[in-house]
């Protein structure tokens, strides 16, 4: 199937999605926040935070591992987004986030997973921008990864939403 029509889009909570992993837009400690990382730990419960410990933090643009535990997804990939300063080096490391996470999906087999709007809350990354590295990231992942079934930008607000939406219908988006 066509890269774009494996995107879907959808407004709300992501710690609610049924898919095989979400992706938690922490930092690099992994050891919890504010936001969805804040809300992905609340969900998950204890043994997330107790996971994360083990793996020694994550570098900005980097992707790690864990599970979901009481979330409904199996898997959680925790990447930590850069924060809004120069746009070129938050550019480059905002695209690693992406790549990173999607390659570390094949590579454990998963074939439905679901991005927050990464470093767009907090971090100050202007959506507009974080939404055209995200798209095209992923987009151009797709077409190399048959096997990546289905990928869900999960937008938390209805601004940020119309935001993805009118980026993908651009681009042929079939919704
Ligand atoms: N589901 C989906 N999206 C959500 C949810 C949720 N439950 N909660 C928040 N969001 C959205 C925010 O509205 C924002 O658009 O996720 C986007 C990312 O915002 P943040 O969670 O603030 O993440 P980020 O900007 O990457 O900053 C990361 O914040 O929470 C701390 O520990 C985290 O230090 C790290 C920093």
């Amino acid at each position: 199937m066509q890269p774009v029509a494996r995107i879907e889009l959808l407004q709300g909570d992501i710690t609610k999605l049924p898919v095989d992993a979400i992706v938690n837009a922490a930092n690099t400690s992994l050891l919890g926040g504010g936001g969805v990382d804040g809300a992905i730990h609340r969900a998950a419960g204890p043994e997330l935070l107790a996971e994360c410990r083990t793996l020694g933090g994550c570098p900005t643009g980097g992707a790690r591992l864990t599970k979901g535990y009481r979330l409904p997804a199996r898997y959680v990939i925790h990447t930590a987004g850069p924060v809004y300063r120069d746009p070129q080096k938050s550019a480059v490391l905002l695209k690693s986030c992406y790549r990173n996470c999607l390659d570390l999906a094949v590579k454990h087999g998963i074939r439905t997973i679901a991005f927050p709007a990464i470093s767009c809350g907090v971090y100050g990354y202007p959506v507009e921008d974080a939404c055209r590295i995200a798209v095209d990231t992923t987009l151009d992942f797709l077409a190399r990864n048959e096997h990546l079934k289905k990928v869900v930008f999960v937008l938390f607000s209805r601004r940020n939403h119309d935001v993805y939406r009118s980026y993908l219908q651009a681009l042929g988006w079939p919704h």
